[in-house]
């Protein structure tokens, strides 16, 4: 196996996509704006949930323009963003919002003009709040309404748009959202946790369907976040609790996409804690769900250690603040850049995709301007180094890693924590929504227009 930091110069092919990414709620604002609806986190905003408001966010819906000269002076070929389902289709199953999709046309064409491909994400978590108040994905009508909204925007955004993710993350939207209650909709239950998970998966598959009805072309993924995991110690108990805990936060997830449905120990646990509805799964279910994918989208940051009593939880390891324990990043992440190249291989023999995009990596510190102007974030660009490097290592060991994209192009709301966790490569300032890039989207740029990395 190759080892990543031995590797003094790295180069990738010319062929090799490069990105950023944002999500729609975290950078758009614009909330009530040309007939948009309100998501269930722009409910959440209202109930004072986040630290900050997001209807603002960094105003992109306005200035996207100048947002998309920031990513052609990054030289990326390619830009990863969602779009808003209650922008387009205000109460999620009813009137299409012209305004809406034509505020997406726009971006598309922006990009193209700029030569940077669009990679959309039909759901980053924002639903039509519409939607939630008739049952959100608890309900199986709203996989149908998801279905709907997908078909509506590939027609609207048609063949410029190349590639297409379904959903960001369905463990978040199903676990954070709807079993512990931290995340909108805020609901705090087993059996809605993974009623609403198995939802969120069907609309992936029948949305990636829609998608290839409309668009030939059309390449389709899901983003699926992952926190691989280790035994803390190599007892058969502590090894039993690491499994299950890999069960819980990745093999649900990843197991049914690839065709091998849910992992059998998973299942026979949450039926024995009644914690699954024995009449969730109908007929058509778990073949919708293993809909073939042209690439599978992973979303890295971190690993876990896990041991007994560790099963149910997935707490940051330390608390996040602006002054991270030696290793970790602001969120309380351990950074573990050699995890990355561990999964990514494991990933790789395990469900043999055909190609695997790293559709986020990045790591939230809060550097700021000096008195000069200057950010200084060489935490950030190590840690993205780091990562790139290990990419790489699972590369040369045939890997088919095929792309790569920085969370996030700039700062934005970061769900509750607001703007105090900052990913970007541009630092947004959430008074004056000045934009200035930090040191790492020079160190980016290079990496970029280059393919190469020189001297670790
Ligand atoms: C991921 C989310 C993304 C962002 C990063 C830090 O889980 O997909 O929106 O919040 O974490």
């Amino acid at each position: 196996m190759s080892n990543p930091s031995d590797m003094a110069v790295v180069s990738f092919p010319p062929d090799f996509i490069w990105g950023v990414a944002t999500s729609a709620f975290q950078i758009e604002g614009g909330r009530n704006e040309a007939g948009k609806g309100d998501s269930i986190w722009d409910r959440f905003s209202d109930q004072g949930r986040l630290r900050v408001p997001g209807d603002v966010a960094c105003d992109h819906f306005h200035r996207w323009e100048e947002d998309l000269d920031l990513l052609e002076r990054l030289g990326v070929p390619t830009y990863r963003f969602s779009v808003s389902w209650p922008r387009v289709i205000p109460d999620g199953d009813g009137r299409v919002n012209q305004a809406g999709l034509d505020f997406y046309r726009r971006l598309v064409a922006g990009l193209r003009d700029r030569g940077i491909a669009p990679v959309a994400t039909l759901y980053h978590w924002d639903l039509p709040q519409a939607l939630q108040d008739k049952g959100g994905w608890a309900s199986r009508d709203t996989i149908d309404a998801f279905a709907r909204y997908s078909r509506i925007v590939a027609g609207a955004l048609g063949e410029e748009t190349g590639q297409w993710i379904t959903q960001n993350e369905p463990w978040v939207t199903a676990m954070l959202g709807h079993r512990d209650g931290i995340f909108a909709p805020g609901i705090a239950d087993w059996r809605t946790a993974l009623r609403v998970g198995h939802h969120l998966l069907v609309g992936h598959g029948l949305a990636a369907q829609e998608i290839r009805t409309v668009l030939s072309g059309a390449s389709v993924g899901i983003a699926l976040d992952c926190r691989p995991v280790e035994a803390v110690s190599e007892s058969d108990q502590d090894r039993q609790a690491a499994r299950h805990f890999d069960g819980f936060r990745n093999r649900w997830f990843f197991d049914p996409v690839f065709g091998l449905g849910y992992p059998d120990d998973m299942m026979k646990s949450y039926q024995d804690r009644g914690r699954i509805e024995p009449d969730l799964i109908a007929a058509d279910d778990m073949r919708a769900i293993a809909t073939p994918i042209d690439f599978l989208g992973v979303n890295y940051y971190t690993t876990v250690s896990v041991g007994v009593g560790g099963e149910e939880v997935d707490r940051p390891e330390a608390e996040p603040g602006p002054e991270p324990q030696p290793g970790y990043t602001e969120m309380g992440w351990r950074v573990d850049p050699d995890g990355l190249a561990r999964y990514l291989r494991y990933l790789s023999g395990t469900y043999r995709p055909l190609s695997i995009l790293v559709t986020e990596n990045g790591a939230g510190y809060s550097d700021g301007p000096d008195e000069t102007g200057v950010i200084d974030d060489r935490r950030r660009i190590d840690y993205l180094e780091s990562h790139v490097r290990s990419m790489a290592a699972a590369r040369l060991d045939g890997v088919p890693v095929g792309g790569y994209f920085v969370w996030s192009l700039m700062d934005n709301v970061e769900w509750l924590e607001g703007f105090s966790q900052r990913f970007g490569l541009v630092w947004v300032d959430e008074t004056t929504l000045e934009r200035i890039p930090k040191r790492s989207f020079d160190w980016y740029r290079r990496l970029v227009t280059t393919g190469t990395l020189s001297s670790p």
